[in-house]
């Protein structure tokens, strides 16, 4: 079976003042049809970056220096404009951490699900809905993100909705076109914590039942592990290990995994155990020889400094870079 998304070697920089920031540097990933991955790591490290580079929306300076993307078999970076309208919003869908900024303050969501709705069937030459059929199809996609209130939500302004209402709005909005990806980044990190568990339910719910292919992007190990059957964590531009979950969580095999997990709060145990990675994220104009890891690394040696470890299998779908992983 071919991958439904597939990154391989993907660079990039953003030319700024002082010199190209190498923001991402190599990126490989695939994507099943159907699977969720979940892409994990430090605010500063590159996900969202990634994640609006699959949609053609990365940085507008950006520029990619080597690799490609692929999706549903069409080379991403060949499309011009007309191509990416047939796969921005429609194939591949995208959701935020701030759901208001997408939202119109001054329009119902009824009316901006509406016109969602019409703007889909505009761009695939379709019969335009009557406002019965929009009324209908709204009411579908509200009750697919598990909004009951019908009725009082689609005649509410965005200010009176919560921020997990807000969300589920987005996520429909998201899911009008019927879309084969859906890229959630950091989509509950501003919400409460009774409502995150709320969306990340909802996103399983419909990975679940719409067979929805999710990548899942969060700086929370905790919400990604809700989610995801598998994990790519990723350092300063660079996915550092991935593998199911389940492995990543109970063997990790990167030391920057290693102090992501061990910076966890331990719940069991009632207190919190902080033990996190000493030092911050480099500096990306200049990052790191080697392993962009190895200044922070409690394992790092010669080799570290010098040489940019490749990335090993080193177990059934568990891929690690790092020159001390099997140590
Ligand atoms: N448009 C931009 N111009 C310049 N630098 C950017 C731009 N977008 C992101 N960056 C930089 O790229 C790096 C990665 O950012 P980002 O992908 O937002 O990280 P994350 O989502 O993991 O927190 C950061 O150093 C950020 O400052
Ligand atoms: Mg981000």
């Amino acid at each position: 079976m071919t991958a439904l998304l597939t990154i391989q070697d993907y660079r990039l920089d953003i030319p700024t003042f002082d010199g190209a920031l190498k923001v991402l540097d190599g990126i490989d990933l695939a994507l099943d049809q159907g699977e969720t991955l979940g892409i994990v790591g430090e605010s500063g490290c590159g996900k969202t970056v990634l994640a609006r580079s699959i949609l053609g929306i990365g940085p507008a300076k950006g520029k990619r220096v080597s690799g490609s993307m692929t999706f549903d078999s069409v080379e991403l970076d060949h499309l011009d404009e007309a191509g990416w309208r047939r796969i921005r919003g429609v194939k591949i869908s995208m959701i935020f951490q701030d759901p208001m900024t997408y939202l119109n303050p001054l329009f119902t969501i009824g009316r901006q699900l509406s016109d969602v709705v019409v703007a889909h069937k505009r761009a695939k030459g379709e019969r335009l809905p009557s406002r019965a059929e929009q009324r209908k199809r709204c009411h579908a996609l509200l009750d697919q993100v598990q909004i009951r209130d019908f009725e009082r939500v689609v005649d509410s302004y965005p200010h009176q909705l919560s921020g997990g209402m807000r969300q589920r709005v987005l996520i429909a909005m998201a899911l009008a076109g019927e879309p084969q990806l859906l890229i959630a980044d950091e989509p509950t990190t501003a919400l409460d914590v009774t409502i995150q568990a709320q969306i990340l339910d909802l996103l399983r719910d419909l990975v679940d039942r719409l067979g929805l292919t999710v990548v899942m992007i969060s700086h929370d190990v905790g919400a990604i592990a809700a989610i995801a059957r598998r994990v790519a964590v990723m350092y300063a531009g660079v996915v550092v290990e991935q593998g199911m979950t389940n492995d990543i969580l109970t063997q990790p095999r990167h030391p920057y995994t290693q102090g992501l997990l061990a910076a966890l709060p331990d719940i069991e145990g009632g207190h919190q155990v902080l033990e996190s990675i000493p030092g911050t994220i480099p500096n990306l104009i200049h990052p790191p020889s080697g392993c962009r890891f190895h200044p922070r690394c409690p394992r790092a040696t010669e080799i570290c400094t010098a040489q940019k470890p490749v990335a090993r299998n080193i177990g059934a779908d568990h891929v690690v870079a790092c020159h001390h992983a099997l140590d």
